[in-house]
């Protein structure tokens, strides 16, 4: 890192202090895809690479753009640069990803056999790359702050390993579910014991927090989601609850679009540490509903970073104020960073985090 951390540095600590509901000094911050086009640097890294996957899948390159933010930002946590469908990848699909397209498989499950040929992938087999990234990135963050190790979640993996590419509604995992639920239950069962295994060996190898996205829970009606989703997101938690070296970690789940009633408080009641909120539910609601039993991180549109300083600075006093003087929020978007925004526009929002953060920290 560009430059050596006191070691009674709040930076060090207020990520993980929140994630506790511990008293911080001010509201941690850091941003969903806080690594990635937005940024000169990053798209210069990428060329130099060739493609996204080269550089995903090359831990120096991959621990090169981790930092990238952090050098710029001063950002309360790290997050590993990598992507959810590493999972996937090594079970045998074959990602591939297409400019300005997204990614696909060149071989997706559709049948119950090609379900039943799928194993669970050992982490330090073919995902080492991954595990040698993160053990590469913590050694560089030298403890400046925290570094977040992440997966998807089994129904989310299961919405492309399905459909075999990114889809506006997946209807074909969505059909799966209807018509042959037995064979999507074992899917989503062999996905939940491989990302278990995943986040667990990323423990292991130096990340200080982990997050699970279920980007897609939020395609599902309530009660498919508390039979397709939720189940395997708590089960996720339990297995990593019960494991020797990953059992105290904190555990981030972020369901986006999943915020009906007794949503929110089905996915505090999983054993996650703190669960991540979209923009399109009030903070202050969110919290009502949790309480004190996680902690919550969110929840800013991502497109007010495309808004006038002024107005960012209004945004993020609206919502610590909607959060309140409790301890347990840790500042993000509601949603990943978009290609389009102004990377000034982002060192607005992290300074009058930390600035009007000191107000509301308790
Ligand atoms: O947050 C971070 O900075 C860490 C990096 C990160 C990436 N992907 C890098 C990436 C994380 C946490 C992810 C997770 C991910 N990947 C999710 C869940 C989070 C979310 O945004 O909902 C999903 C659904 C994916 C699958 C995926 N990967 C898609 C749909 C795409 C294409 C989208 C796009 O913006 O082109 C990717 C590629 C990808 N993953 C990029 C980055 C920076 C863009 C690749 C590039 O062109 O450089």
């Amino acid at each position: 890192m560009a430059l050596p951390v006191a070691a009674d540095d709040p930076r060090r600590t207020r990520f993980l202090r929140a994630l506790r509901r511990e008293p911080t000094d001010t509201t941690p911050v850091w941003l969903m895809r806080q690594a990635g086009r937005y940024l000169p640097e990053y798209r210069a890294t990428r060329a130099r690479a060739g493609s996204f996957l080269v550089l995903a899948k090359t831990p120096e390159l991959a621990c090169a753009v981790t930092l990238q933010p952090l050098l710029r930002y001063d950002l309360d946590a790290a997050i590993l640069f990598s992507d959810i469908l590493t999972i996937p990848d090594a079970m045998g699909l074959g990602l591939g990803f297409t400019e300005g397209e997204g990614p696909h498989f060149a071989r997706p499950v559709r049948s119950a056999a090609d379900i039943a040929r799928l194993g669970v992938p050992d982490p330090e087999g073919p995902l080492r790359y991954v595990m040698d990234a993160v053990r590469l990135a913590r050694r560089e963050l030298d403890d400046r702050v925290p570094l977040i190790g992440f997966a998807g979640s089994p129904w989310t993996l299961a919405c492309y390993m399905v459909e075999g590419a990114g889809s506006r509604d997946f209807a074909r995992v969505k059909a799966m579910a209807w018509n042959d639920p037995a064979s999507l239950h074992r899917l989503l069962g062999t996905l939940a014991q491989a990302v278990a295994d995943y986040l667990a060996a990323q423990v292991a190898a130096g990340a200080q927090a982990l997050m699970v996205f279920d980007t897609w829970g939020g395609l599902l009606a309530p009660s498919m989601f508390a039979e397709f989703s939720l189940r395997y997101l708590a089960e996720i938690a339990q297995r990593l609850r019960a494991h020797p070296h990953a059992g105290s970690v904190p555990l981030i789940l972020f369901a986006k679009g999943v915020h009906g009633s007794g949503q929110l408080e089905a996915l505090a009641d999983t054993g996650c540490t703190a669960l991540g909120v979209d923009w399109t539910i009030p903070l202050g609601e969110a919290r009502q509903r949790v309480g004190a039993r996680v902690a919550l991180q969110g929840n800013l549109d991502p497109t007010a970073l495309h808004a006038g300083p002024a107005a960012i600075e209004h945004e993020v006093a609206a919502l610590l104020q909607a959060f309140g003087p409790h301890p347990g929020h840790v500042f993000n978007l509601g949603h990943g960073i978009t290609p389009g925004v102004d990377p000034e526009r982002v060192a607005v929002l992290v300074e009058a985090v930390h600035r009007l953060g000191q107000r509301t920290a308790a």
